[in-house]
């Protein structure tokens, strides 16, 4: 099961799992968006793949999500929450605001992996949940989304406790991907006109993938993760390890050439 998986990073991991074999449920709010995204998905990979409109928001979400996948697979290996709200507000935050980021992000998250865990026909699972460099940092006047953010990392550390030994819980924390979010941000919306600095948040200097997003998320749900758990893989290109002084282009230090 894959929240948000019609566009974007979401989609790349749709992709990935359908490339290993795994038969995979996608949602997403836009049923002309997820309905087109699956024909072309079932046009590459055949079959095994699933769409269902749904909002993470609505409280009845999580349980039908789960229920669907049940009655469409079995029992759900696999869960993978990648759909949050981008809200960037601060000072500015309405109570709207702050319920939407929190219950559209981290309790629909949290609401998922308790869905997801009860009643399990199978003991074994794995769940990734896709949180952000911006879980960890401070960023101008995005009060909203950092908070929700950093909550993921704290829901997954306790979520591994508790779903422990049979299921292990981890996220992953992206940097600047290449998806229709981010390209909002550029000065004149199209990825020419993206700025350079984009590239040098990132010690290995380019905008990630999407794919390079699904690889870390697919390798946290394989068994070549069995010893990894409440764990936060930082699938960043080394923003989060760069210090102030950045790729060093405008710094001299004592000693240096
Ligand atoms: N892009 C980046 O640079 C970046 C960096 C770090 C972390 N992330 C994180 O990566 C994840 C995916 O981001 P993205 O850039 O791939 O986003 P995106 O391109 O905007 O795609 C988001 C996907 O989620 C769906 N979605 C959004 N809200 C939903 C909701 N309430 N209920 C159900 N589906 C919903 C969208 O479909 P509909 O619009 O049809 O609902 C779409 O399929 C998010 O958790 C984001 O915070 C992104």
């Amino acid at each position: 099961m894959v929240s948000g998986g019609s566009r974007g990073i979401g989609r790349a991991v749709v992709e990935r799992l359908l490339e290993e074999g795994v038969k995979v449920l996608f949602c997403g709010r836009n049923e002309k968006t997820g309905e087109e995204a699956l024909g072309e998905l079932k046009k590459q990979y055949g079959d095994g793949v699933y769409f269902v409109p749904a909002d993470m928001e609505a409280k009845d979400t999580p349980p039908a999500l789960i229920a669907k996948g049940r009655a469409l697979f079995g029992e759900l290996d696999f869960l993978v929450n990648n759909a949050f709200p981008f809200t960037a507000k601060a000072m500015d935050a309405t109570y709207e605001d702050w319920i939407h980021t929190f219950m559209a992000g981290p309790a629909a998250y949290a609401r998922m992996i308790a869905c997801f865990s009860q009643n399990r026909k199978k003991k074994e699972g794995a769940v990734v949940c896709i949180s952000s460099i911006s879980g960890h940092i401070a960023q101008p006047g995005r009060w909203t989304y950092n908070a929700a953010k950093g909550a993921v990392k704290q829901l997954i550390r306790c979520a591994a406790l508790d779903l422990a030994p049979h299921i292990r819980v981890n996220c992953l924390s992206p940097g600047w991907v290449k998806t229709d979010e981010v390209l909002k941000a550029t000065p004149e919306k199209t990825w020419e006109s993206t700025p350079k600095a984009w590239e040098e948040y990132h010690m290995l200097q380019k905008l990630q993938e999407p794919a390079d997003i699904a690889a870390a998320a697919v390798y946290l749900l394989s068994d070549d993760a069995a010893v990894i758990t409440g764990h936060d893989l930082f699938a960043d290109s080394g923003y989060l390890a760069m210090g102030p002084e950045g790729l060093g282009k405008t710094a001299n230090f004592a000693g240096s050439a």
